[in-house]
């Protein structure tokens, strides 16, 4: 092959956000890292120093951060929110997190994207709701690396006693959501201790200084030995070429890999990747790097898809769980529309329902309806769309042009789509039938079609499918019952009950009613089907006459029922992945029709299933 590497070698570049509550010397800390680490201009310190002398006010390394950001020469870039500085490693920019709606805003977009993040924590005031508060907005917004600097370590004496309990209360604050500070540090800016230079004042400290524990933060071309991903940004077309271009996610590529787009599905080889827009040709890039790739064989794709190797790709779905930091001004509630912003693909989505709030100050989550402004909730959105996702990446939700929130995805307990969506032979061709489904239905007196029940384990689908099999079949119907249990002992015996094996269950059962349908049956289904896109597709299997049914018990019900006594195991933790308990349920939308078992008796809920099927598949007299 002929592809050459060509590096162009920069200095790398470590941003790393500085947060903390206004008045807990965060200025003064940086302040003092860039006197310590000589980007301050000359003569700058001495000519503040000289202006505190004057007015008789103390010298604070506040004031120097703050003439810097007045005066934007000095050949140092500044900016009201970036500063910059250098180790012998890599340059750094320090951007400055008030905290206020705008920066988090700006955060939530990317627009303030960081690598890393110091929590600045004074001393004497402890830790804060807002220093929760903050910790846990980065981490929603994905920043993985964070450092906590315990500052004015000098107003409380350098005491070790304050720097434990802060330690130790603010790790136990940030383990209940699963996050880890990199390194919490004591520090006093003023003096300049644990910032760059070993603090003699807490011997008693033996960890790294501020500056140590930043060059510690990994840069995004660590993220090397994650599963490759790129977000397509746009697809360039020159002459009969096609470049695919976007920022490399994670992993690595190589020219010559195989490829996966999704959520299309498409697969192709990598015929070159080049250095956009330079057109240089590289053999692999890592993550960070922006490249352009040209495909050996030309697809159609779009802008928002992913590109993975084709044996490690995103999940697919249109539903799944996120936490999320929630701005709106109106409370969040569920059945809210709004557009969803997940790397370059955007579509619609739908609140479908919100599982948790969580409560900042206590750090707990409390059962609520609606998530309030500026609060976390754990909620499950629909797209209108399918989108190629994994757990852990990061999506904005708008209102029109605003940014109303920012989160994390979480896939679990939701089936990877794809597997069900592709067809895997090749070369086939669809047989015509001689017997059509009218000539059929004149046999037997009735046309086929599917009835399908759907709800929890104990509502009673099995029940009734078999009571209405009965009564249908004395009446003179052609009618088969497909119960989950059953078939679970034959066509379906491989699988278990893993949202992936779930939606297998379905597509086979969806199939095989479609084909009893076909023949002129009328098929009762008792499946739990939990998920509305499995049941969707079962539908679309049938083609005609596929009416849904809600077998509408709800979980106190059916927990109180409990005929296989399997809530009791579920719940004692011996069934994992229980639907209604561990597992989700998707009640339909729009389903045709519904019996609440809850308030029906069996017969009473026969007699409404018998006398819908006979009023949508009338007998034939003759
Ligand atoms: S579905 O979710 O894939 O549609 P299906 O209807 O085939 O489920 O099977 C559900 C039946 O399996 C339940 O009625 C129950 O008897 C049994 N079962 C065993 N384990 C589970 C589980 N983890 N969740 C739900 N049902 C289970």
């Amino acid at each position: 092959m002929s592809a050459t590497t060509i590096q162009t070698k920069t200095r790398p570049i470590m941003r790393v956000a500085m947060v903390g509550h206004v008045d807990h010397g965060k200025s003064t800390l940086v302040g003092r890292l860039l006197k310590d680490m000589n980007a301050l201009p000359a003569g700058k310190v001495e000519a503040v120093a000289a202006m505190c002398e004057r007015r008789g006010m103390k010298f604070e390394w506040a004031f120097v951060t703050d003439a810097l950001q007045a005066e934007r020469d000095q050949g140092i870039t500044i900016d009201s929110s970036h500063i910059n500085f250098s180790s012998n490693t890599r340059d750094y920019i320090l951007i400055d997190a008030p905290g206020h709606r705008e920066f988090i805003k700006n955060m939530i977009s990317g627009s303030s994207d960081c690598d890393g993040a110091v929590v600045v924590i004074d001393a004497k005031e402890g830790v804060r709701e807002q220093s929760r508060r903050h910790a846990l907005l980065l981490h929603l917004l994905g920043v993985r690396q964070i450092a906590v600097a315990v500052t004015k370590m000098d107003s409380v004496s350098y005491d070790e006693k304050v720097y434990q309990a802060i330690k130790s209360e603010f790790s136990l604050n940030l383990q209940n959501f699963d996050i880890e500070a990199t390194r919490i540090i004591p520090t006093a800016g003023l003096n300049g201790d644990n910032v760059v230079t070993t603090s003699e004042n807490m011997a008693w400290y033996d960890g790294p200084t501020l500056i140590e524990a930043l060059e510690e933060f990994r840069e995004a071309s660590d993220a090397k030995d994650l599963p490759f991903r790129i977000p397509v940004q746009d697809i360039y077309r020159f002459d009969d070429r096609r470049i695919v271009a976007g920022r490399v996610d994670s992993g690595e590529i190589l020219s010559g890999d195989t490829i996966i787009f999704s959520p299309s599905n498409r697969r192709a080889i990598v015929n070159s990747i080049e250095n956009w827009p330079n057109e240089n040709k590289l053999a692999t890039a890592v993550s960070g790097d922006s490249i352009g790739i040209t495909l050996k064989e030309q697809i159609f794709v779009e802008r928002g898809e992913v590109i993975s190797h084709a044996d490690n790709p995103p999940v697919e779905t249109n539903v799944f769980r996120a936490r999320v930091f929630w701005l709106g001004s109106r409370p969040l509630s569920a059945g809210e529309s709004y557009r969803i912003r997940c790397s370059t693909a955007e579509c619609g989505v739908e609140v479908e329902s919100i599982e948790a709030v969580i409560d900042v100050a206590e750090m707990d989550s409390i059962n609520n309806e609606q998530v309030p402004s500026d609060c976390v909730g754990d909620i499950v959105l629909r797209t209108d769309r399918m989108l190629a996702l994994d757990s852990g990446c990061r999506i904005v939700i708008a209102d029109g042009y605003n940014v109303v929130a920012g989160g994390l995805v979480d896939t679990e307990g939701y089936p990877d789509q794809r597997q069900v969506r592709t067809q895997k032979a090749t070369n086939i061709t669809a047989v015509e039938h001689g017997v059509s489904r009218k000539i059929r239905a004149e046999r037997n007196g009735h046309a086929g079609g599917v009835i399908w029940m759907t709800g929890l384990s104990g509502s009673g689908k099995s029940t009734l499918s078999v009571e209405l099999e009965r009564q249908l079949f004395a009446r003179g119907y052609q009618v088969v019952v497909l119960d989950g249990d059953n078939l679970r002992y034959g066509l379906n015996a491989n699988l278990g009950f893993s949202p992936e094996d779930r939606s297998e269950n379905i597509r086979r059962a969806g199939e095989v009613a479609a084909l009893f349908a076909e023949s002129g049956f009328i098929v009762v289904t008792a499946f739990i089907s939990p998920y509305r896109e499995d049941r969707a597709r079962a539908r679309n299997a049938a083609t005609e006459n596929f009416h849904e049914v809600f077998i509408s018990a709800g979980l106190e019900v059916c927990e109180e029922r409990d005929p296989k006594g399997l809530y009791v195991k579920a719940r004692a933790g011996e069934i994992s992945d229980f639907t209604g308990v561990s597992a989700p349920y998707e009640p339909p939308e729009t389903s045709e029709f519904e019996v609440d078992t809850g308030a029906l008796s069996v017969d009473a809920s026969v007699d409404a299933l018998v006398n819908y099927v006979s009023v949508r598949f009338p007998l034939n007299s003759n």
